[in-house]
């Protein structure tokens, strides 16, 4: 006891007691946090790994890593269609789950404020992480205009070079610089020319760190990303900087491009009602996401979708006897009845929708006052819910043989022993750009680009994977290769794909 006394009246001691004495609380905080989230947390009965459940930081740190989506498959393999995958925080593998209760629009749910990393400026949110739904209907009914039908496409792409096959091309690149042009025109009222010229090539790299930014909501809901995420911070201020002054170029071209672009529809959009206008900060961060959302979503689905087919020679023939004999001439392939008769290439792009969806990973939503059912149990408010779309997609209930490249499977027909049933049990569970208020407002341009592209390259050429595609000398024991990705906030490639073109014999 003297000796206490004495500590105490040590001022170093007395400050190694106060630290000891911090420490303690904080470990028996710790303590009853783990036991009150295992044993007595409302979502304390349900399934799933007992990290999880603990601590956010686990699926956090998955979701940096980019495996979140292959872990989830795994948990919900191992544990079943509902999983408790963060301590509140629940992933149901149902389609009625996904199309009924969570995403759809009578769903008591609405985004989580996570979403704010999203935007270019924590100040003014953009369509896909604003949470207050009159805000959100303003900004979506403004895009929804500019979308509607704006499918317009890409001019041209690749080299012509008849007869032999052409030096190796990495269509993961080729594919992300054609779609970052798209997307310039539909945005700025012109491209970016990264197709032509190296000198804007730096930008999409960058899109592919704020992909994975998006994955730190902790980090960046608490202010620490500046310190966290200071290497990459500096890469994405310039891309910043540089959409920054594409908003400023755009302003200064005033009324002068031919058709109406995005960023006039949105300078001139109002919401009188609510007295509602973009700012010119709105407008950028605005840009900011459609550049994030509309280009790599797009470009890795159709390398995916290349991928697959130069993998398998039965699907790449069969589409491309299929456009050919639909089409008579390159200029007729744009979107309307023709590109509609193409039903093969159509389960062609769904199925490599299905394989790598966009967004892999589950969308979460907060449960409103009141709860919410959602697969017939009554989820309390304050939960979060979601479903992953690569999971869902790969449930052998709704898709055979699901890790299996196999666009027969949309296409009903005796010969391969797909009845009407199963098909329309597919395109019941198949939503790659999600349902609901908050689904995708740039699907219809997305779709079109895709069976464009797609038409387009198989009429004009002849493909086939560069000898000695890294994917196949690794594959040793003759499985099928299969498109590696990492599910950032979008589904990020992680090898080159390097395909050969020919142009095709001149027509008869
Ligand atoms: C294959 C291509 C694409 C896929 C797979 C895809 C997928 C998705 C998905 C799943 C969502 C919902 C995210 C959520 O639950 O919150 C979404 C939202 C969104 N997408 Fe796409 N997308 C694609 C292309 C595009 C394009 C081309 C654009 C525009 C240029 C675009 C713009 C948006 C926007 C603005 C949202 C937010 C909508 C809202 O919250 O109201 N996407 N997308």
């Amino acid at each position: 006891m003297p000796q206490a006394e004495s500590a105490r009246s040590n001022p170093m001691c007395c400050q190694l007691l106060l630290t000891q004495d911090t420490a303690n609380v904080i470990i028996h905080k710790s303590c009853l946090l783990v036991v009150y989230r295992l044993f007595f947390h409302p979502l304390s009965h349900y399934p799933g790994p007992k990290l999880a459940a603990i601590t956010n930081w686990y699926p956090a740190f998955l979701a940096w890593r980019g495996d979140l989506h292959l872990k989830n498959l795994e948990w919900h393999e191992k544990y079943g269609d509902i999983v408790r995958s963060a301590p509140n925080t629940l992933y149901f593998n149902d389609s009625h789950a996904m199309v009924s209760d969570i995403y759809s629009t009578r769903a008591n749910v609405c985004k989580v404020d996570a979403w704010a990393i999203y935007s270019a400026s924590r100040r003014s949110p953009n369509t896909l992480s604003v949470v207050d739904k009159d805000i959100h209907a303003f900004k979506r009914r403004t895009l929804a205009t500019a979308f509607s039908d704006r499918a317009r496409l890409l001019s041209e792409d690749m080299d012509k070079k008849a007869g032999n096959w052409s030096p190796g091309i990495n269509m993961v690149a080729i594919n992300n610089w054609l779609i970052f042009d798209l997307i310039g025109d539909i945005i700025y009222g012109r491209s970016f020319q990264m197709l032509d010229s190296p000198s804007k090539r730096w930008i999409p790299p960058i899109y592919i760190k704020m992909s994975r930014r998006g994955m730190t909501p902790k980090i960046y809901k608490c202010k620490l990303d500046q310190i966290f995420l200071a290497p990459m911070y500096k890469d994405i201020w310039s891309a910043g900087t540089w959409v920054r002054e594409r908003v400023k170029d755009r302003m200064d071209m005033g009324e002068s491009v031919e058709e109406k672009d995005l960023f006039s529809i949105m300078a001139e959009a109002k919401d009188k009602k609510r007295n509602r206008e973009y700012s010119l900060k709105d407008i950028w961060t605005e840009s900011m996401l459609l550049l994030a959302a509309g280009t790599d979503t797009t470009s890795t689905t159709m390398s995916a979708l290349f991928f697959y087919l130069c993998h398998d020679l039965d699907a790449l023939s069969r589409v491309t006897g299929e456009v050919r004999a639909i089409f008579d001439n390159e200029d007729e392939i744009c979107a309307g009845p023709k590109l509609n008769a193409c039903q093969f290439l159509q389960a062609c792009v769904n199925e490599a929708m299905r394989l790598v969806p966009g967004v892999p990973n589950a969308s979460p939503r907060r449960v409103l006052a009141g709860g919410q059912f959602v697969d017939g149990k009554h989820i309390p408010e304050g939960t979060t819910v979601a479903s992953s779309l690569y999971v869902l997609f790969r449930k052998a209930e709704y898709f055979k043989n699901p890790d299996d490249f196999w666009p027969q499977r949309w296409i009903v027909a005796p010969e391969t022993g797909v009845i009407e049933e199963s098909v329309n049990l597919a395109k019941k569970v198949f939503c790659p750009f999600s349902i609901g208020p908050r689904s995708c407002i740039g699907w219809k341009l997305a779709w079109i680009e895709l069976n464009w592209a797609l038409a387009r390259t198989v009429f004009l050429y002849d493909m086939r994977l560069a000898p000695g595609a890294q994917c196949c000398l690794d594959n040793k024991v003759g499985k099928k290769c299969h498109f590696n990705f990492k599910s950032f906030s979008i589904a990020t490639p992680v090898s080159e794909l390097v395909v050969q073109f020919r142009k095709r014999k001149p027509l008869a």
